[in-house]
């Protein structure tokens, strides 16, 4: 046996700094096997009991060897083990690789005796058939992505998107038997040839259909593994990651499906503006007035001057009404918004329409027509009308008339119902910070959203009181107090329009002007409307987003928008 290992239990250590030797002695005899393995060693033990200086090395007691030798052979029986499934797993590894290797040996050409395919998109029916067991179908070629996939024995099924469609496409043969298929993941890009057929019995697949592939390409390979789509956005991911990853979201079906509701909503306010002869007209966002009040600006330096983001077109809407008639627009509004809620955006869509010579009913009227036109149009699409059930299932159209309720009874409501007014001024602990609403409160969002979903129906919320309102809006001449005003309530959502009759008297916007303070030099423009031929008008402005949030029944108005933005949030 060679030289003996020396322990010294308390100058001794335990790491990479010691040897064993008199010099850098170990600290424990189990460290000390551990090092240099008992079967063919021999150790040396200085004792901490022999507290004084001068103790000598002995010769390990047997005891203390047998003790330490089986903590040691159990530690080695572990080593050992961990060793053998290291070696597991860097064979599979190994055999993976080999079969890679493989595949990518096997190479698909496209078999040129087959019928030239025909390229369609995902949704495309018209001019295909569908083969069977015994007749061929249409050879057609597609483009896409994949969306999911999984395989079976034999087999793998692919789910292809192209944002028109999706469609189930099978791999077997040859073609699973490649590099690319066999190394395939979510979001690839890809382009498939092959026959479509019918389903199996009992099968189910997008237009009751697939695509038997015979030759596929990919053009674009998505990132796997830690960068796989499906470790970056989860359904249930944390809400600051899926807003990071917005641009992957919107590869999902929900975000999607909400972004093609969407336009089929903006497609048919526009249809429904033209059958009641509204034109489209499209007012600057840049501008020097406030329609809404100066807390919610966007300000910015325009050139060497002050501007603004525009929060509302109602007053440029104002001045097209004499020689355009009827107009309308969809532009995008900015608000500086402070508070984080679930409906409200610093840039929004807004759509607004104003009227000329009408009615405080003959709004009302129009507003109740063109929302119960819009939800028909997109109910009377078919692939729209899937979307919204998709999304929305117990979507009921609202029935008409519309619940019309004032703004007094509101409150009265309110208080029968014992949702109490908060008053956000007083302190959090404050007594009289709850309490129930008066006349002249602001009806919070809260406490709107309790008596919308309670009443569960649409409904014209109007006559508010001056105080609460814009400037512009005209006071109702059977009580003063109060203005023509409207907001439409929806359940589950709460206002989705604001509008009102507008002052149409010059003198008395000259009063109102002063009475919230503005400055009335830079609305000349808007003043002049008075001054040429007045008349009785009014209009509105409707969020696109809260439609959108109560047709779909999607929690917040930033599930309503490509790339919302709101407090701290201007990316991507
Ligand atoms: O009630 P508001 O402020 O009314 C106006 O701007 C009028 N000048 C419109 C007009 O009469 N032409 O806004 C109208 C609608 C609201 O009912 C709401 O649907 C939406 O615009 N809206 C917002 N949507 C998302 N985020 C915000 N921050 C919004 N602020 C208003
Ligand atoms: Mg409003």
């Amino acid at each position: 046996m060679a030289e003996p290992y020396y322990v010294d239990e308390v100058a001794g250590r335990d790491d990479d700094s010691a040897v064993g030797t008199p010099t850098a002695p170990y600290q424990t005899l189990l460290f000390a096997m551990k090092m240099h393995p008992p079967e063919s060693s021999s150790y040396l033990v200085k004792k901490a009991s022999a507290a004084d200086e001068a103790a000598e090395y002995k010769n390990a007691s047997d005891t203390a060897l047998k003790k330490a030798k089986k903590i040691y052979e159990g530690w080695k029986r572990k080593q050992d083990k961990s060793s053998d499934l290291e070696i597991k797993a860097r064979e599979e590894e190994m055999r993976r690789l080999a079969i890679l290797e493989e595949a990518k040996k096997v190479v698909l050409d496209e078999d040129s005796s087959l019928p030239a395919a025909k390229r369609i998109r995902l949704d495309e029916t018209e001019g295909v058939t569908l083969g069977t067991a015994d007749k061929p179908g249409t050879r057609v070629k597609v483009l896409g992505r994949v969306h999911r996939s999984r395989t079976q024995k034999e087999v793998m099924f692919i789910t292809l998107k192209d944002g028109y469609g999706q469609m189930q496409v099978v791999f077997g043969g040859q073609l699973i038997k490649t590099y690319a298929a066999m190394t395939l993941t979510l979001e690839t890009s890809i382009e498939i040839k092959g026959q479509l057929r019918e389903l199996p019995p009992k099968a189910s697949a997008p237009l009751n259909r697939e695509l038997h592939a015979d030759y596929f390409r990919i053009i674009g390979a998505a990132a796997g593994d830690k960068e796989a789509i499906t470790n970056k956005v989860q359904a249930d991911g944390d809400n600051q990651t899926l807003l990071d990853q917005r641009h992957l979201v919107l590869r999902g079906d929900n975000a999607s499906n909400v972004m093609k509701v969407r336009a089929a909503v903006l497609r048919a306010f526009r249809q429904a503006y033209l059958e009641t002869r509204c034109l489209e007209v499209a007012p600057p966002s840049m501008v020097q007035t406030q329609v809404e009040g100066g807390a919610t600006l966007f300000g910015f330096k325009y050139y060497d001057q002050e501007a603004y983001l525009t929060q509302s077109s109602q007053l440029y809407l104002e001045t097209c009404l004499p020689s355009m008639g009827d107009v309308f627009c969809i532009c995008p509004s900015f608000r500086a918004e402070r508070s984080l809620t679930r409906r409200h955006l610093a840039e929004y869509m807004h759509i607004e329409a104003e009227l000329d010579f009408i009615t405080f009913d003959d709004l009302l009227s129009h507003l109740e027509h063109v929302i119960c036109r819009v939800v028909d149009l997109i109910l009377a699409d078919p692939v729209t009308a899937a979307y919204v059930k998709d999304l929305n299932s117990k979507f009921q159209p609202p029935s008409r008339p519309f619940k019309r309720m004032k703004y007094a009874d509101a409150i009265e409501w309110l208080n029968e119902h014992k949702i109490d007014f908060d008053d956000d001024e007083l302190p959090e602990d404050d007594p009289q910070r709850k309490r129930p609403h008066r006349f002249g409160d602001d009806i919070a969002e809260a406490a709107e959203r309790k008596m919308t979903d309670i009443l569960n129906v649409p409904i014209f919320l109007t006559h508010f009181p001056a105080e609460i309102k814009a400037f512009y809006m005209s006071r109702d001449p059977a009580d003063r107090r109060v203005t023509e005003s409207v907001d439409v309530l929806m359940p589950n959502v709460g206002e989705i329009v604001g509008g009102s009759m507008r002052i149409s008297d010059y003198d008395e916007l000259m009063a109102a002007y002063k009475r919230v303070e503005i400055d009335a030099t830079p609305y000349y423009w808007y003043t002049d409307q008075r001054k040429y031929g007045t008349s009785p008008h009014g209009g509105y402005g409707l969020g696109l987003e809260r439609f959108l949030a109560w047709l779909c029944d999607r929690h917040t108005v930033r599930d309503c928008v490509l790339y919302p933005r709101f407090v701290n949030r201007c990316t991507p």
